[in-house]
């Protein structure tokens, strides 16, 4: 396998443009920053950066606003965030990225700082488009990726943006990441269970197919077992659905089956009328038209101990249900503590991935513990599944 070129500490970057990719795609709510994880992990290479004199462009996206200035998911709360975290004048471009952009940051003086408005107002970004890539390499001299999470997504600022800067690295970060989840896929021990949760199946049909060759258990949580739900023909009332899942879940069982995957839904569950109001145990076949599945019940908190007490590794990637409410975080948080007292008392091994998850982990008041927290989601699984993600790649 080809090397990853890491970025060396030894560098010397005094008044050089560095174009530094993050992940600041932070939970926000009312303009406010509700779980500062992915900042804080940041901000040591930022200010290593600062203290080496670099002129610093931050890129990052937030949310997925295709192309569309969504006033919502400007980076205006994590621009005053920064400003504050760090000693150093931070500014914040929120105008077009054009031939006169590398003009307007010419000012930069060395250890300061420029954090770009939301990457993904720019449709070109998520096209990986040519002329927008060579726009934002030429703004710098390097490029450092930093933003693990997205290095699965062939978009500009993560792939094509490499084609056009003298040099590309890999930040501590993603480092950090691969180290460790790389580590686990060596050492991990049978039997090894994978909790998988949030909405979108389709996205991640191919994840799943290919974990069910690698796990002996795969347990499906969140609004995503409401289509297994669905295909059982249980009533699932004003619950998240996809469309057109029936044959995706065939194939699911059906590949299950050849490889010898246990696949666990769960059995019962905790409705609300409503996201904000209280919550009300039912059975499956109990769930009336009016009523939304935002947790699991504890016939499957019990079943899903039981896997975790017999598993060697866990793998668990997003929530069990709608934990920004407590009254929907009972499940959510039981998986949280029982892989983290499996962790410390019997050595499991334990990776824990996705934006969710860890704003569920940081809600949670009693302390955690895991083999490894990972910041990412979608990249994570990729990675675990084995694939070459199009960001690491070109950094080869
Ligand atoms: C994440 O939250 O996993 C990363 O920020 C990537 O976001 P995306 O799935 O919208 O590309």
């Amino acid at each position: 396998m080809d090397k990853i070129n890491f970025f060396p500490d030894e560098l010397i970057v005094e008044n050089q443009k560095i174009i530094l990719r993050l992940d600041l795609n932070v939970p926000i709510k009312d303009q406010k920053i509700t779980d500062d994880t992915r900042i804080i992990l940041c901000l040591p290479f930022i200010k290593r950066l600062i203290e080496k004199k670099a002129k610093i462009i931050i890129i990052s996206h937030l949310g997925r606003p295709k192309g569309v200035k969504v006033p919502e998911l400007s980076l205006i709360p994590i621009y005053r965030y920064l400003k504050n975290a760090l000693k150093t004048n931070v500014f914040f471009f929120k105008g077009d990225l054009d031939n006169e952009t590398k003009e307007k940051f010419s000012h930069l003086k060395a250890g300061e700082v420029i954090l770009i408005e939301n990457i993904r107002y720019f449709k070109e970004e998520t096209e990986n488009n040519e002329e927008f890539s060579k726009r934002l390499g030429e703004l710098g001299d390097f490029y450092i990726n930093d933003a693990f999470s997205c290095s699965h997504r062939k978009q500009a600022s993560i792939h094509n943006i490499t084609n056009f800067v003298k040099k590309s690295y890999a930040g501590p970060l993603l480092k950090k990441e691969i180290t460790a989840i790389n580590l686990i896929i060596k050492n991990k021990k049978e039997p090894v269970t994978c909790i998988l949760g949030g909405s979108k199946i389709s996205t991640k049909i191919n994840v799943i197919t290919s974990l069910i060759k690698k796990v002996n258990n795969l347990i499906i949580v969140g609004a995503m077992a409401n289509n297994f739900f669905v295909y059982k023909n249980l009533k699932v009332g004003k619950s998240l659905i996809e469309d057109n899942t029936k044959k995706i879940i065939d194939n699911i069982y059906k590949k299950a089956g050849l490889c010898n995957c246990e696949i666990l839904i769960p059995e019962d569950c905790v409705v609300g009328i409503d996201y904000d109001g209280t919550g009300k145990y039912k059975n499956l076949d109990e769930v009336n038209d009016e009523e939304i599945i935002l947790d699991i019940g504890d016939n499957t908190i019990k079943n899903i101990k039981k896997k975790i007490n017999e598993s060697n590794t866990v793998l668990w990637n997003g929530p069990a249900g709608y934990f920004e409410n407590e009254n929907f975080s009972k499940g959510t948080f039981s998986i949280a503590e029982i892989i983290s007292k499996n962790t410390t008392k019997k050595s499991l091994i334990s990776v824990i991935g996705g934006g969710d998850t860890l704003a569920a982990i940081n809600k949670y008041n009693n302390k955690l513990s895991f083999s490894h927290l990972s910041t990412a989601g979608g990249a994570f699984l990729e990675f675990l599944e084995g694939k070459d993600l199009p960001g690491i790649s070109v950094l080869k």
